[in-house]
C-alpha cells in the first residue's frame, strides 16, 4: 500500500498540527501519528506559552532572560525572531479556537514562571497543553485537506541515495516515510513532496519523566540515519518537580506552582532555594534542579517538598485544577499538605539542526517543535518557550515547504514496497523489554543531573551493546512498534552520551563534575562545539 500526499507531516502536537493547517490551505496533507491524536506531550504541558504582552514587558526583556536561561549559548537572532513573533503566534491560536484564562475584568491572566522577569505567560488554568492540543485537532479533523492516520508508527525515511541505491548523492533529498500500521503490522510507505518531523523528544530515554510514552526520539533518529545533522544533544532539561509518588508516573507540578508562590522545602520544612539563588524559587531551571539533587543527596532523603500554604484553598483549586484533582487521587490534598517533588526528564533543547525557516541540511526534510534545534534554547530552555518555539517555526516552516512545493520538481526514482527479506516473528520479545528498561536506567544513573567521564564512558559501554542486539533483532524479525522504540531510544542515548563526553565545559543544564565551570572560551566558539553528525 502507499499514500501520495503534497506533504507529510509526522507527529500531532503543537508544531506539527499547526503546519498542517497553514499548508492544507495549499495542498493535501497526510498526518501520521503513533497513537492517538492527542497523545502528545503538547497535551501534558501545564504552564503555558510565553509572549510579550503587558505595556511594561519588552522584546528586549524576553530575550535577555532567554539568553541568560540559556546560559548563552542561544542564538540571539533567532531568540529574537520568535520572541518578536510571540503575539502573531498567541492570535493565530486564538483564531483556532484556543481559550486562554482571563480575570474577571476579562484581560488575559498572565502567569510568571522560572527565570521570567516578567509576566508573559497565557495560559488555561494548569492544562494549557490540553487546550491547545483540543482546538488544534477539531481544526484538523475538519480540515478536508488533511487526512489523519492513527496508530501509524513512521519506521524511517525515505531518501533518493537509499532508494537510487547510492551511498552518497550530490542531490539527495528526503522522499516521505516507511510507516508501520501498528493494528494491521503492516509497512506501507507515504510519499510526499515536503516531509516534516514534529515526532516531540526523547524523556522516554531515562527512567523517569513527565514526557508521554511515545516521546522515544523517534524523528532524531530517522533523521540521523538518514544523514542530517543533530546537534546539542547533552541538554536534556530534567524539570525540578515531578510528583514523588510510587504510582504516579512522574506526574508533572508545574512551574507556575513556584510561579504563583510555591516554596521549595527540605523535610523538615525550612525553605533552600536562598542557599543556590538569588531568585531563590523562581531561579532557571537547571539551577532548581541541580539544587534538588544536591539536597536530596545530602540530606539522603528520596525527595523535597513544595508548599503552597501561602495560598487560599478557592485560589489553589481554582488556579491549579487538575494538579489539585490529580494529588488528591494520591492522597495529598495541596491545599493542606506539601507536595513530595523530584525531578525528572522533561524537555531536549538539542535535535536536528535546523535554519531559521525549520529546513534541515536534508532536502525537502523539515523539523519543528521539541525535535528541532533551531537556536533558541541554547543550554537550557526558559519556561514556556517551547510552545512558543513550536507554532513560530511551524508558521516558517510552512511558508518555506509552500515555495518548495511550488519548485519545479523532478521526479522520484520508483520507491520499492518495505521488504521483510527473511525475517521471521520473533519468539523471545522478552529481550526487547529488558533493554528498554536497562537503557533506560543507565541513562539516569549515568547520563543525568549532574555527569562525570567516567560515568558517561560506562553508559556509552552499555549502550553500545545494546545496540548490537538491537540491530541483530532489527534485521532477523518482523519489525513491531517496541522494537522500533527501542531502536530510536538507543540511537538518541548514545548522540546524547556522546555530546555530553565531547562538552569539556559545565553550562546550562549540561554539568559536570570533571570540568565543573563554563570554559568562557568555549562559549565564544559555542557554534563550532555544537557537534553535527552526519549519517
Ligand atoms: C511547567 O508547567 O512547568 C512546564 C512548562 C514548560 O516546560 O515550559
Amino acid at each position: 500500500m502507499k499514500s501520495t500526499s503534497d506533504y507529510l507531516v509526522i507527529g500531532s502536537g503543537i508544531a506539527g498540527l499547526s503546519f498542517a493547517l497553514k499548508v492544507a490551505e495549499k495542498g493535501t496533507v497526510a498526518l501520521v501519528t503513533k497513537r492517538e491524536v492527542s497523545t502528545t506531550a503538547t497535551n501534558l504541558a501545564q504552564g503555558g506559552i510565553a509572549s510579550v504582552f503587558l505595556q511594561e514587558d519588552t522584546f528586549d526583556s524576553h530575550v535577555e532572560d532567554t539568553m541568560k536561561a540559556g546560559a548563552w549559548l542561544a542564538d540571539e537572532s533567532v531568540v529574537r525572531m520568535v520572541v518578536e513573533n510571540g503575539p502573531k503566534a498567541i492570535q493565530d491560536l486564538i483564531d483556532w479556537g484556543v481559550e486562554f484564562s482571563r480575570r474577571a475584568d476579562n484581560s488575559f491572566d498572565l502567569t510568571k514562571e522560572g527565570g521570567h522577569s516578567k509576566r508573559r505567560i497565557f495560559h488555561a488554568k494548569d492544562a494549557t497543553g490540553r487546550e491547545i492540543e483540543r482546538a488544534l485537532v477539531e481544526a484538523v479533523s475538519q480540515h478536508p485537506n488533511i487526512r489523519l492516520y492513527e496508530q501509524h508508527c513512521a519506521v524511517d525515511l525515505i531518501t533518493e541515495a537509499k532508494v537510487i541505491g547510492k551511498k552518497k548523492t550530490d542531490s539527495n533529498r528526503c522522499l516521505g516515510a516507511y510507516v508501520l500500521d501498528t493494528r494491521t503490522e503492516k509497512i506501507s510507505y507515504f510519499q510526499a513532496r515536503v516531509t516534516v518531523l514534529a515526532t516531540g523528544g526523547c524523556g522516554k530515554v531515562y527512567l523517569y519523566t513527565t514526557n508521554p510514552d511515545t516521546a522515544t526520539g523517534d524523528g532524531i533518529a530517522m533523521a540521523y540515519r538518514a544523514g542530517a545533522s543533530v546537534m546539542n544533544m547533552e541538554f536534556m532539561q530534567f524539570h525540578p518537580t515531578a510528583l514523588y509518588h510510587p504510582h504516579a508516573k512522574s506526574f508533572l507540578i508545574s512551574e507556575a506552582v513556584r510561579g504563583e508562590g510555591g516554596i521549595l522545602r527540605r523535610g523538615d520544612g525550612t525553605a533552600f532555594m536562598s542557599d543556590y539563588h538569588e531568585l531563590k524559587d523562581l531561579a532557571p531551571r537547571d539551577v532548581v534542579a541541580r539544587a534538588i539533587d544536591n539536597e536530596m543527596k545530602t540530606t539522603g532523603e528520596d525527595c523535597v517538598f513544595l508548599d503552597l500554604s501561602s495560598k487560599s484553598t478557592d485560589f489553589i483549586k481554582d488556579r491549579f485544577p487538575t494538579i489539585y484533582e490529580n494529588c488528591l487521587k494520591f492522597g495529598i490534598d495541596i491545599t493542606r499538605e506539601m507536595i513530595p517533588v523530584v525531578p525528572a526528564a522533561h524537555y531536549l533543547c538539542g535535535g536536528i539542526k535546523v535554519d531559521l525557516w525549520g529546513e534541515t541540511d536534508l532536502a525537502n526534510l523539515f523539523a519543528i517543535g521539541e525535535v528541532a534545534c533551531t537556536g533558541v534554547h541554547g543550554a537550557n530552555r526558559l519556561a514556556s518557550n517551547s510552545l512558543l518555539e513550536g507554532v513560530v517555526f511551524a508558521d516558517r516552516a510552512a511558508q518555506r515547504a509552500i515555495e518548495r512545493h511550488e519548485q519545479v520538481w523532478k521526479p522520484a526514482p520508483k520507491i520499492q514496497s518495505w521488504d521483510t527479506g527473511s525475517a521471521t516473528d520473533s519468539n523471545d520479545e522478552v529481550v526487547v523489554s529488558h533493554n528498554w528498561d536497562e537503557i533506560r536506567r543507565a541513562m539516569w544513573n549515568y547520563v543525568g543531573i549532574v555527569r562525570s567521564s567516567k560515568r558517561l564512558e560506562r553508559a556509552l559501554r552499555r549502550i553500545k551493546m545494546i545496540k548490537e542486539e538491537c540491530d541483530d533483532y532489527y534485521w532477523n524479525f518482523f519489525v513491531t512498534s517496541d522494537l522500533l522504540e527501542l531502536r530510536n531510544i538507543v540511537t538518541v542515548a548514545e548522540l546524547i552520551v556522546r555530546s555530553a563526553l565531547s562538552r569539556q565545559e559545565s553550562r546550562g543544564l549540561h554539568y559536570t563534575v570533571d570540568y565543573p565551570e563554563p570554559d568562557e572560551c568555549l562559549s565564544q566558539q559555542a557554534t563550532r562545539l555544537n557537534i553535527q553528525y552526519g549519517g
